[in-house]
């Protein structure tokens, strides 16, 4: 069995954040063929175009742990109807020099948990367009718009019993979908 490695982006930098449970319990549902990689956005310089030809070692290494993954994962939070500004940041590092794409190819699942009841769809929306001209292939279904409600997440940081089947079966379509698509 082929071992892939998936490069977990997650645009939130709060401490307690609902997405970054998201990712960890939906890791937790993979098989061991799969390993995560989590990719730290958190230090990140904002992103300027003279600093192409000389990248600080926190976007060097964006671009390398990315580079070595065969899939992505984005877990994301909605910000005023789009995604939060250090994701963006972060795709815009790992896009540039101009045909050095870190992201290009890799196929993408995308998630996404928020107080609000349309559960970052349009983030998710945003994102997609956003992935799509970096050549990135995102699934389409299922989709995943959760709203952080008491008992989502178990107190052992799993999900809790009335999500937990439906992410099962999104992870075992992703998986199934990943191996498809990647190289
Ligand atoms: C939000 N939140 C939010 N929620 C939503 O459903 N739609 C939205 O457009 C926004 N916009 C927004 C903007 C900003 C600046 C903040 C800080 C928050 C609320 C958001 O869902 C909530 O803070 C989540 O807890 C954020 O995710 P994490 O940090 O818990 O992963």
């Amino acid at each position: 069995m082929q071992n892939y490695q998936v490069a977990v982006i997650v645009g939130s930098l709060r401490r307690a954040s609902f997405n970054q449970q998201l990712a960890g319990a939906a890791m937790r549902l993979a098989p061991s063929w799969i390993s995560f990689k989590a990719i730290e956005i958190g230090d990140l310089p904002l992103y300027n175009q003279d600093d192409d030809d000389r990248p600080c070692a926190a976007v060097r290494r964006l671009r390398a742990d990315v580079k070595a993954s065969q899939g992505l994962l984005f877990v994301t939070p909605e910000y005023n109807r789009s995604i939060p500004g250090v994701l963006k940041n972060a795709i815009d590092h790992g896009s540039r020099p101009y045909g050095e794409s870190v992201w290009a190819g890799k196929p993408a699942a995308l998630l996404g948990v928020s107080v609000g009841a349309a559960g970052t769809a349009l983030a998710q929306q945003h994102l997609r367009n956003v992935l799509a001209c970096l050549d990135v292939p995102t699934m389409g279904v299922p989709e995943v718009f959760l709203q952080h409600t008491a008992g989502l997440f178990d107190a052992d940081g799993g999900f809790g019993a009335g999500s937990l089947a439906f992410m099962q079966s999104w992870v075992e379509h992703y998986l199934a979908w990943l191996k498809k698509h990647a190289d």
